[in-house]
């Protein structure tokens, strides 16, 4: 056996023995919740979005009453916008009722009143993104299709004990998914999120992982305390007669383009030190010194009035600094 195939068998050993215990303890333990009943996509749907935004508590007061004021989508369908907005009051985020309106409408005129089955399907309908998709399709269908919202972000940064983001969360949460029962497994994930893995204080005498997870009750902060890169750099702030001195980034990169800041100095620079702040970005926690410059030789820089800076598009590390100097 390759040490490649090794690891596979081993990794594969593992997601079962982490689907078994955690299929387990939600079998076991899971929130009697109204949506948790069947596996109708109308009243699954109508619980996801009423769920964006929403605590639990206050959703399962309006989800019954909803669903007895319209029964089904083709009841939603039919009804009259202010119905379906007196129906979500209480809920908030009223455009949310829109679209889920407006989503009826389609999946009785274009679906024949029968959802889409499909993730593609889903995601064509108003007010149904990423996640909502793939909630439907793995509740409501068996799609085996991951879910990632905030509770499942935490949960597998805890269990890998490292930050994951973007596209990488949603293939930790795809490899981890059980193929026998995706939906349960997608709804034990957040539940886990939701009950014992919380924020602040994990609970992990209780959790049914806990030896398979790499983080063990170290706090969320602690992770992203260690994964944070610490760095430094220096600018120069220079004033000459009530004016100052400010470079506009190139109008072609990436991030920020023709946004203005101060110029970056040289490490090596001797100059006085007028003030640091500090600073961060994404992974990266910057220890920014200003030091009190004369006029640098910058081609795509110039004397800015100090009544006229706060006109320019500065960059948010600019504007930190302009305030922490109470230039602006
Ligand atoms: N959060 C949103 N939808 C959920 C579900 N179906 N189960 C647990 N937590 C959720």
């Amino acid at each position: 056996m390759t040490l490649e195939q090794a690891r596979e068998t081993e990794d594969s050993i593992s997601h079962g023995r982490f689907q078994r215990s955690l299929l387990g303890w939600f079998d076991r333990h899971k929130r009697d919740l109204p949506w948790r009943r069947d596996r109708d996509p109308y009243r699954v749907w109508l619980s996801e979005i009423m769920l964006q935004q929403t605590r639990v508590a206050a959703v399962t007061n309006h989800y019954e009453r909803f669903l007895q004021r319209f029964p089904s989508v083709e009841r939603l369908a039919a009804a009259r916008e202010a119905s379906v907005l007196a129906a979500w009051s209480g809920l908030g985020y009223y455009r949310r009722a829109r679209m889920l309106h407006a989503a009826a409408k389609k999946i009785v005129k274009e679906h024949g009143g029968k959802f889409p089955g499909s993730v593609e399907g889903l995601r064509a309908l108003p007010g149904i993104g990423r996640y909502t998709a793939a909630a439907i399709a793995s509740i409501a269908f068996g799609q085996l299709v991951a879910v990632v919202d905030g509770n499942v972000e935490r949960v597998l940064q805890r269990v890998h004990g490292k930050k994951i983001a973007g596209e990488a969360l949603w293939r930790a949460a795809g490899e981890l998914l059980s193929q026998l029962r995706p939906g349960d497994f997608n709804q034990a994930v957040m539940e886990l999120g939701a009950t014992l893995c919380l924020p602040r204080q994990p609970r992990c005498l209780l959790c049914p992982v806990s030896d398979l997870c790499a983080t063990r009750g170290e706090l969320q902060g602690q992770i992203e305390a260690r994964s944070q890169i610490k760095r430094h750099i220096h600018y120069t702030l220079a004033c000459r007669n009530g004016s100052i001195f400010l470079v506009q980034r190139s109008k072609t990169v990436a991030l920020m383009p023709g946004m203005w800041e101060l110029p970056e100095a040289s490490v090596n620079e001797t100059a006085e030190e007028w003030l640091t702040v500090r600073h961060s970005i994404t992974v990266t926690d910057y220890v920014v010194r200003v030091l009190r410059g004369t006029a640098p030789r910058y081609l795509n820089g110039r004397w800015v009035r100090k009544s006229r800076v706060t006109a320019l598009p500065l960059t948010g590390l600019a504007r930190k600094i302009l305030r922490a100097a109470k230039i602006i």
